[in-house]
């Protein structure tokens, strides 16, 4: 028997391991990656920039930075055999399924899919952030009966997923805020999915199965799968002037309000702040200000009600309404978070095997006492 170290449901506030890649403080509102502000990154950085920043744990160098973009680039065209898989599959299934299915079916065409040595899965992490942005545009489009776009290596990462799945170079407008989106979902410390990446990894089973994992947990609604309940919220309430008594009556029943509350804050998510005012600037510049009046008001109702609580705006509240202003179909962001967040699960992985150890927590025990086997003809 095991030493009982302590219980804590869905472990609120244990530590499982040390990591020097995100900083969280929930009571302050803020988050940065390896000591850099979200807020600078967002100003300064690039998507490109922070993937480089969480894997090898530095900012590059100018030479580091073109020599990943251009690995980048490399990779952007996809296996025949995973689009073949994909066009097999059925057209309604859930697109995070499909991506699910995808990144397991990429695992195939890795020659050493269980070498986990750093610099292999560095590589092989690389490979993965382009390979599942191609496959989120591949899904988007797939869904709707249309053929997939090459990709175009005179953009960002950013601007070639949008290209990718509309056919139509975004505005640099566009594709510096959904660069932002993406610099905001990288990492977040040690969410459910990361968390099961990493419970994958310390098996020392291979990248795939551990990213598979992760995909499983981020698809859910109480984790990734937040952002695309919440416009469906919105459009649901439709109009700015239904938005309070909706809520008031969803609270009265005790629902839980998509977009709000956190485990980590218990405070205004920074990245909501950021990713609001993006809402805002998109509203204004689309001159279709609904969904943001609608979300405004949603957010003082519930603030109102379970601010006093630690209640607030999470990144799924506004990210949402960056996507709807950017043209992106709902059942695409909960893709569009993982195709960022792979950096996070990655990086986690490759920092906890340098000195890895099983994760293999324990349970307490509260069946019957220890007895006897029944025989079938005296139960
Ligand atoms: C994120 C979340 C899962 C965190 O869960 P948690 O840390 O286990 O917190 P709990 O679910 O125990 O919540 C604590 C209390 O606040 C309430 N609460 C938490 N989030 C709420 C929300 N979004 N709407 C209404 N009430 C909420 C809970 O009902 C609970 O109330 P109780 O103490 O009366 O039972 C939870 O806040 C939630 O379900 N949010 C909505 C889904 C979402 O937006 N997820 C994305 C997260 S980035």
């Amino acid at each position: 028997m095991t030493a009982e170290v302590g219980f804590s449901r869905g472990l609120e506030g244990v530590i499982a391991a040390e990591s020097a890649l995100t900083y969280i403080d929930g009571q302050q509102g803020i988050l940065a990656y390896l000591g850099i502000p979200i807020e600078e990154l967002t100003e300064h950085s690039s998507f490109e920039e922070t993937a480089f920043l969480l894997l090898y744990q530095k900012l590059p160098k100018r030479t580091e930075l073109a020599d990943f973009k251009q690995e980048l680039l490399r990779h952007r065209t996809l296996p025949e055999a995973v689009l073949d898989v994909l066009k097999r599959l059925p057209r309604k299934t859930a697109p995070m399924a499909l991506l699910r299915t995808a990144v397991s079916v990429l695992g195939h065409f890795d020659p050493s899919p269980d070498d986990v040595s750093t610099a292999t899965l560095q590589a092989k992490a690389l490979k993965l952030i382009v390979q599942m942005a191609t496959l989120t545009a591949v899904i988007g489009r797939w869904r709707k009966g249309l053929e997939p776009i090459v990709p175009n290596s005179d953009l960002s990462h950013a601007a070639n997923f949008l290209y990718m799945l509309t056919g139509r170079k975004p505005t640099d407008e566009a594709a510096r805020v959904f660069d932002v989106a993406l610099i905001l979902h990288a990492d977040h410390e040690f969410p459910a999915s990361t968390f099961a990446s990493s419970v994958v990894a310390s098996t020392l089973s291979d990248i795939y199965s551990s990213v598979c994992a992760a995909l499983g947990a981020l698809k859910g609604p109480l984790h990734g799968g937040a952002n695309e309940q919440v416009i469906k919220m919105i459009a649901a309430i439709g109009d700015p002037a239904r938005a309070e008594p909706y809520i008031k009556e969803k609270l009265t029943r005790k629902e839980i309000i998509m977009g709000f509350g956190h485990r980590q804050y218990k405070t205004y998510d920074p990245r909501a702040r950021i990713l609001k005012h993006y809402s805002e600037k998109l509203a204004q510049q689309a001159q279709d200000p609904c969904f943001f009046q609608i979300e405004e008001i949603v957010e003082k109702t519930v603030i109102e009600a379970l601010g006093s609580r630690g209640i607030f705006p999470n990144v799924d509240f506004y990210s949402g309404t960056v996507y709807h202003y950017l043209g992106i179909e709902p059942e695409l962001y909960t893709p569009i978070f993982a195709i960022s967040r792979i950096v996070g699960w990655a990086a986690h992985m490759i920092e906890y095997l340098k000195e890895n150890r099983i994760f293999r927590p324990t349970t307490r025990y509260i069946g019957p006492p220890l007895g006897h086997y029944t025989p079938i003809e005296q139960r």
